[in-house]
């Protein structure tokens, strides 16, 4: 059974509890009720009902949790240093201010201002709110804009706050939960909290570099390198196993890979009828991957498997963001285009299914800011139709070349040869990379291919999840 399914299923078991919204508070649950839906110990109500959904819901797993019962556990849950600092949780007042229309909610380092609005739409009642996906399931068309508190009392130690509305309906608010629902400019997102680091030929020698058990063994070394990722747009893994399907357990680390063209992951090698030019032994120019999408895969790993031993089969990294910024300084009127101008990208194969793709992409992207978000350059899959004016061809090719010049320039570019049992992750947004050409030898029939590289690709949503999820485990904390 499906865990959407199982959502659904529950409801029933549900309801006869949404009555009871306000002598839940005054009713805790009996031990077996905490027992059942405690699956794991583990440090957080928050954890705990993820770890639910992987249970895929028999009905006897899954949680029947009152608000009550997110009180408590909250509490139940807090480790022994967050108990010893107990009074930062415990709210000392709360009080409706009707010329603002807000509650303002006072514990002993902290005073929070809930406008009446916001409250009643969070409302963490079961009847306003299913906590097992921590959505809401109160309509919008159900939110009264004018309503107000009849009354706002501090419950069950300080931990609780409830208010009853002007419609009659009962709202009980964790203190826990409030706390961190602060409308200050604190950002909870670890994701948001690392810049991007642009870097030059000098980062041969730093590449951030993990160990691939330890990426695979330790949640703070999975952390590490997608931190890595995210600054650096460059990682380096080493020691992994000379075999395939290695990419896929990473992935799974993470998330799951990213389904292409190409299928879940791919092989690199040297093939007749190839349909990528990345599958023959030919020198390939920097480039990101797949701009022929119009949402491209977020990031691209390769693993080595087997390197040729002479010369070749080197790889080459850029990083587009630096050559945006040098390009930025020294062409500027060449930067509008590079922005504006959008460039045609297509992919005609064979290779998971048929596919016609194709995506028109400006060479360099900005975000809200006017900082750099994404670069696109692939001069394998450029399409040869341009669609610009027959008279803007000319400058077009001449942005392009400067941007080429620049990604190239040798203050800019590394080169490194993989060896076997190293995997480089690269964020296909901003990193180009290339491949010099190889010789290939196959006196001994296939399986003596001289080059052997695995690809896949991942998306970033799902990478800043994983990474916000670990953040939540070795810190103990979410922002639900
Ligand atoms: C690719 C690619 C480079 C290589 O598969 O997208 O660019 O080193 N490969 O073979
Ligand atoms: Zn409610
Ligand atoms: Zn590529």
């Amino acid at each position: 059974m499906s865990v959407r399914t199982a959502i659904l299923r529950t409801s029933s078991l549900k309801a006869p509890l949404s009555n009871s919204v306000c002598t839940r508070v005054t009713s805790p649950l009996t031990t077996s009720q905490l027992v059942r839906s405690s699956s794991t110990g583990t440090a957080s109500y928050f954890l705990q009902n993820r770890n639910f959904k992987s249970v895929k819901g028999t009905k006897a797993s899954w949680p029947i949790i009152t608000n009550s019962a997110l009180t408590q556990q909250l509490s139940r849950h807090a480790t022994t240093a967050a108990k010893q600092k107990a009074d930062t949780k415990q709210i000392v007042s709360a009080a409706a201010n009707d010329k603002r229309k807000w509650v303002e909610v006072m514990w002993s380092d902290y005073l929070g201002r809930y406008p009446y609005v916001w409250m009643r739409d969070n409302c963490r009642c079961d009847e306003c709110y299913y906590p097992s996906c921590h959505s809401r399931s109160m309509l919008m068309a159900n939110l009264d804009l004018d309503v107000h508190p009849k009354s706002v009392e501090v419950k069950e130690d300080g931990h609780l706050v409830e208010i009853v509305w002007s419609d009659g309906h009962i709202s009980p608010y964790p203190s826990d939960w409030l706390k961190l629902q602060r409308f200050d400019k604190t950002d909870y997102d670890p994701t948001k909290k690392l810049s991007k680091i642009s870097w030059g030929s000098e980062f041969v020698n730093e590449i951030p570099t993990f160990s691939f058990d330890d990426v695979m063994t330790k949640s703070n070394a999975l952390q590490e390198w997608l931190k890595g990722l995210v600054e650096y747009g460059l990682v380096k893994i080493t020691g992994a196993p000379l075999e395939l399907g290695v990419l896929n357990k990473l992935c799974r680390k993470v998330a799951f890979e990213r389904l292409t063209c190409y299928g879940h992951d791919f092989r690199v090698e040297s093939l007749f009828n190839a349909s990528s030019l990345a599958y023959t032994s030919k020198a390939l120019g920097l480039h990101v991957d797949l701009p022929f999408y119009g949402y491209r895969p977020g990031v691209q790993m390769l693993h080595c498997i087997k390197q040729v031993e002479s010369k070749g089969g080197e790889n080459q990294f850029a990083d587009g963001k630096r050559a945006a910024e040098r390009v930025l300084r020294e062409h500027p009127e060449l930067f509008d285009i590079m922005t504006k101008v959008k460039i045609d990208f297509r992919l005609i194969a064979t290779d998971y299914i048929d596919v016609h793709l194709q995506e028109a992409q400006t060479m360099i992207e900005l975000d809200e800011n006017g900082e750099f978000k994404s670069l696109a350059k692939n001069d394998q899959v450029r399409a040869p139709y341009m669609n610009i004016p027959v008279e803007d061809v000319a400058k077009v090719y001449k942005a392009m070349k400067v941007l080429h010049d620049a990604i190239y320039d040798e203050r800019n570019m590394i080169d490194v040869k993989l060896q076997k049992g190293e995997i480089m992750a690269f964020d296909n947004n901003r990193v180009l990379h290339g491949r010099s050409g190889y010789t290939v030898s196959m006196e001994g029939g296939e399986d003596s291919k001289s080059r052997l590289l695995e690809g896949v690709f991942l998306d970033w949503d799902e990478i800043y999840s994983r990474m916000r999820l670990i953040d939540e485990e070795l810190r103990g904390t979410a922002r639900l």
